[in-house]
């Protein structure tokens, strides 16, 4: 029965187990794989072509382990990617949207910051999706070096806080009161950017979103597991003992090549 297989969540490493949580959290009773095509981070400085690639890799590699649904975990690949994605695939595709939407419909200000890679900025989703909120400043932020770091778990580095500094002190002086993270790597980094931003300055990502989203999608497609429950699995090209950290040493993590 399909609706008992596992969800099969990818990104390009391990900040998609941002989302991943979230998931897990809504649907406890869900059978999940989780893919970190660490080897090829960051997608966020690839071209579209590459990352369509990488990608398809990644969905095939789900489909081979049964999966009933894909949630793509990655801002980069679901704005470059997902729609030849669901234009190849029958299953359900799930992508993740920076939160553009609540944080220009809440601003007082009328100013909002996305911090975010430069594939997602410049992508042609990302750019319709900031075109509906013309009366809202939206300021953009390419968060080069952010991801790698993640990658290597270098969250607490002084590098790390000094391009924090670099990339969030223009916005807070624009004056922004929203700042929508806008890449599935960043939520692991706010405890570093709440040392920064002032406290009326609100943090929003995804997770929360994608996780409804996809209890949407399996009540009306994909179907709820009512069979017996599988472990999660967790499955790296990279650094076994850097996703297993970021998972607070809970699961085990297999390490793959694909
Ligand atoms: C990256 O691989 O550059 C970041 C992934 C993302 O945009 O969520």
């Amino acid at each position: 029965m399909i609706n008992n297989n596992p969800i099969g969540i990818f990104d390009s490493g391990i900040g998609g187990t941002s989302i991943w949580t979230a998931i897990h959290q809504l649907l406890p009773n869900e059978k999940t794989i989780y893919l970190a095509d660490s080897k090829n981070a960051p997608y966020g400085q690839k071209t579209k072509q590459e990352i369509v690639a990488l990608s398809k890799k990644n969905v095939d590699f789900l489909l081979d382990m049964g999966c009933k649904l894909i949630v793509v975990a990655c801002n980069t690949a679901t704005t470059n990617a997902i729609k030849e994605l669901r234009e190849q695939y029958t299953v359900p595709i799930i992508g993740i949207e920076p939160a553009i939407k609540p944080a220009a419909t809440n601003s007082k200000t009328q100013t909002i910051g996305i911090l975010a890679t430069q594939g997602t900025l410049n992508s042609e989703l990302f750019n319709k999706a900031t075109e509906m909120y013309q009366d809202t400043k939206i300021i953009e932020q390419v968060g080069h070096g952010l991801v790698p770091l993640i990658e290597n778990g270098d969250l607490n580095s002084p590098e790390m806080a000094q391009l924090l500094e670099s990339y969030l002190r223009p916005m807070i002086e624009a004056n922004i009161d929203y700042l929508v993270l806008g890449c599935s790597h960043y939520p692991y980094l706010i405890p570093q950017i709440k040392k920064i931003l002032p406290e009326h300055i609100h943090i929003i990502d995804s997770g929360e979103a994608v996780a409804k989203q996809t209890q949407n999608i399996l009540r009306e497609k994909a179907g709820f597991n009512n069979g017996p429950l599988d472990e999660p699995i967790f499955y790296t090209n990279g650094n076994p003992k850097v996703l297993s950290d970021i998972l607070e040493n809970k699961y085990k993590v297999e390490e793959k090549v694909f």
